[in-house]
C-alpha cells in the first residue's frame, strides 16, 4: 500500500447475560482519493452492527454487498460466516481495489469482489447465484442514482423473492424520499429503530463513527413478502 493508504480498526462487542463477551476484530482499507468507495462511512458501521448483532442470521447465507466501497458490513458478515460477494462499480478498479485489499487484510480469501453497477444488468450480474440478503451501505446518497439501486435489487429479488435488502441511509436533505420509487418497483420497507440492536451512539464498536448524523437502518423487501 501506498504512504497514503492506511487501515481503519473496529471491535464488534456482545455482552451475554450469562456474563460472557463474544468480541469480533476486523480492518478494513481506507485510502486517501476522492472516490467516495475509498472511505468508511458512517452508515457502514451502523449496518456492520446490525449484521453482528444479527450473526445468527447469517451464517450460511449468500449475501452480496453493493457499492461496497472500503466492505465493512460485507466483511463483518464473512466473518460470521456468510458466504459473501463484494462489489462495487465496474468502471471504479480503484473502489473494486480497495473492497480486496479489505479482504486481504482480514485473511478472506474466498471473497469474490466483482463489479456490479447499479441499474445494468452485467454478466457478473446475471452470473451470481441467488442471493438471500443484500447489504447496501451508503448507497442511497445520490437521488439520480436511487431508482437504479432500487433495479438492481429488485432484479436480484427476482432470481430470489425471499432476499431481503439491509441498508443503511444517512439523511442529508429532508427532501428525499424513496417512497414511491419503493412503490412503483413493488417493494416495502420497515425502519429498524437503532436501539433495538444497539446502535444509538456516536461510538460504535470502538471508533467515532456514526458520530452526530443520522442514519436509518431499512429492511427492503418484495411488497408481498414477510419481513422477519
Ligand atoms: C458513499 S459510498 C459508500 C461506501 C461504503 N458502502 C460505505 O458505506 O462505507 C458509495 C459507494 O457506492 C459506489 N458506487 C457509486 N456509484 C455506483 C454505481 N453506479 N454502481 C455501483 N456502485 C456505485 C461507490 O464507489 C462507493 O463505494
Amino acid at each position: 500500500m501506498s504512504a497514503r493508504s492506511g487501515t481503519k480498526r473496529f471491535a464488534f462487542v456482545r455482552q451475554e447475560p450469562s456474563g460472557g463477551r463474544e468480541v469480533l476484530e476486523v480492518a478494513v482499507a481506507e485510502v486517501l482519493d476522492p472516490q467516495y468507495g475509498m472511505y468508511v462511512w458512517p452508515c457502514a458501521v451502523v449496518l456492520a452492527q446490525y449484521i453482528w448483532f444479527y450473526r445468527r442470521a447469517v451464517i450460511g447465507k449468500t449475501v452480496l454487498e453493493i457499492g461496497a466501497g472500503a466492505s465493512l458490513p460485507g466483511i463483518v458478515a464473512a466473518k460470521c460466516r456468510a458466504k459473501v460477494i463484494l462489489s462495487d462499480c465496474s468502471e471504479l478498479q480503484n473502489c473494486l481495489d480497495n473492497c480486496r485489499r479489505s479482504c486481504k487484510i482480514n485473511n478472506l480469501v474466498d471473497v469474490p469482489v466483482i463489479g456490479i453497477s447499479w441499474g445494468l444488468i452485467s454478466p457478473h450480474l446475471l452470473l451470481l447465484p441467488k442471493v438471500d440478503i443484500i447489504l447496501g451501505s451508503d448507497v442511497f446518497y445520490q437521488p439520480e442514482d436511487f431508482e437504479a439501486v432500487l433495479t438492481t435489487v429488485f432484479y436480484l429479488m427476482q432470481k430470489n423473492p425471499n432476499a431481503v435488502f439491509w441498508t443503511t441511509y444517512q439523511e442529508r436533505s429532508a427532501d428525499w424520499s424513496i417512497e414511491a420509487l419503493l412503490h412503483k418497483w413493488n417493494l416495502k420497507c420497515i425502519h429498524i429503530p437503532l436501539k433495538t440492536f444497539n446502535a444509538n451512539k456516536e461510538h460504535l464498536a470502538g471508533s467515532s463513527l456514526p458520530g452526530n448524523h443520522t442514519i436509518h437502518m431499512m429492511l427492503i423487501s418484495l411488497k408481498n413478502k414477510l419481513l422477519p
